[in-house]
């Protein structure tokens, strides 16, 4: 994988990213959010510092059954320090809803802090929505790659393979709409 986390470099990317980026401790209890940039802000309505220390949950709606098979994947990818994309009901603070693809990749030695990266799935904008999933993913790779933090898997599959695994999900997500 990659070297010790250099998290000034991290925070650096984070700032300048064009996409939702957020850095979870997962050698923390709970794996406690420790980062989020302005993009993040902007999507879910929630500061960093009132994020901080808490785990990402707290932006799925309370009674969202539909999120079981998410979370489970979510868990085990997590568990073996793997990568996945998940699509997840989530409400701003204001309490509006959305649907969230999110991307977890792990970073750092041994994996120890995992990056989120959030993509609303704007149902009103369907027909541009899969093309801007697929642009999405390939701002995170460019920031995985500027972290450092590339999987030796990604590495091998490329940008193409990330944005198309992105845009199909939201496709199929979209045709059970
Ligand atoms: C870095 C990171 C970012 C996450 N971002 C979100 C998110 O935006 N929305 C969400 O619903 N869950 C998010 N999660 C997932 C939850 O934090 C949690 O892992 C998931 O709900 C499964 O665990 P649980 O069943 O214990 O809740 C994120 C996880 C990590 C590690």
């Amino acid at each position: 994988m990659t070297n010790t986390p250099n998290l000034e470099r991290i925070r650096s990317v984070f700032e300048r990213s064009g996409v939702a980026l957020s850095l979870a401790d997962a050698e923390a209890p709970d794996c406690p959010l420790v980062l989020a940039n302005p993009k993040f802000e902007d999507l879910t309505g929630y500061r960093l510092r009132e994020c901080e220390g808490r785990n990402c949950r707290f932006l799925q709606e309370p009674d969202a059954a539909g999120n079981e098979p998410a979370k489970a994947e979510i868990r085990a990818a997590i568990a073996s320090r793997g990568e996945c994309q998940v699509i997840l009901r989530n409400q701003r603070k204001d309490g509006t809803p959305f649907s969230n693809l999110l991307f977890l990749h792990p970073v750092g030695a041994q994996g120890r802090y995992i990056l989120g990266s959030q993509f609303e799935i704007d149902e009103a904008a369907a027909d541009t929505v899969t093309e801007g999933a697929r642009r999405h993913a390939g701002v995170l790779m460019a920031d995985l790659e500027r972290i450092g933090a590339v999987s030796a898997r990604l590495q091998m599959q490329g940008r193409r393979h990330l944005a198309d695994a992105a845009a199909a999900m939201v496709m199929a997500w979209s045709r059970r709409m």
